[in-house]
């Protein structure tokens, strides 16, 4: 499974999943188009997941395991508030803080992602 521990891999996954997560959010709520939308980015959760921890495993031998373990759960925590954000609003409960903290993560996530950790691209 080597083939997953690739950075362009790891950045289509997401960049496809953050495009799916806005398609679905635009979408009318409930239509068979969000439905569907909303299923294929479930699939992409599982491509990011696989990739990012392809690659955790890869940067185990770099000794920075704690900025490692942050990126692990800053892009768990990222799928964590799409998923959320698209679920409260089919209840139609008020998704407001978890707007918030999506971009909080995702934040976070990108920045440790192109500053802080080595591989692939160093801003
Ligand atoms: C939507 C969620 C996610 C976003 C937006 C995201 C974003 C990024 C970015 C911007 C990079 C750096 C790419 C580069 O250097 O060219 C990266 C790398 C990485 N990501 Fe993610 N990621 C996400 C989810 C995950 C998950 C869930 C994991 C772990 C299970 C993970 C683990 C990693 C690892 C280990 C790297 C390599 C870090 C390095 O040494 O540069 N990511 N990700």
């Amino acid at each position: 499974m080597d083939f997953l521990a690739n950075i362009d891999l790891h950045i289509a996954t997401w960049a496809i999943g953050i495009i799916l997560f806005f398609v679905a959010v635009i979408m009318a709520k409930g239509s068979k188009g969000q439905k569907i939308t909303h299923m294929i980015l479930r699939l992409f959760y599982v491509f990011i997941i696989l990739t990012g921890v392809a690659l955790f495993i890869d940067g185990m031998k770099l000794d920075m395991g704690m900025q490692y373990g942050f990126k692990f759960l800053g892009g768990i925590l990222v799928i964590g508030m799409m998923e959320m954000i698209l679920t409260r609003m089919k209840k139609q409960k008020p998704t407001t803080m978890f707007w918030v903290l999506l971009f909080v993560f995702l934040f976070i996530t990108m920045f440790l992602g192109f500053f802080i950790l080595p591989m692939g691209t160093n801003l």
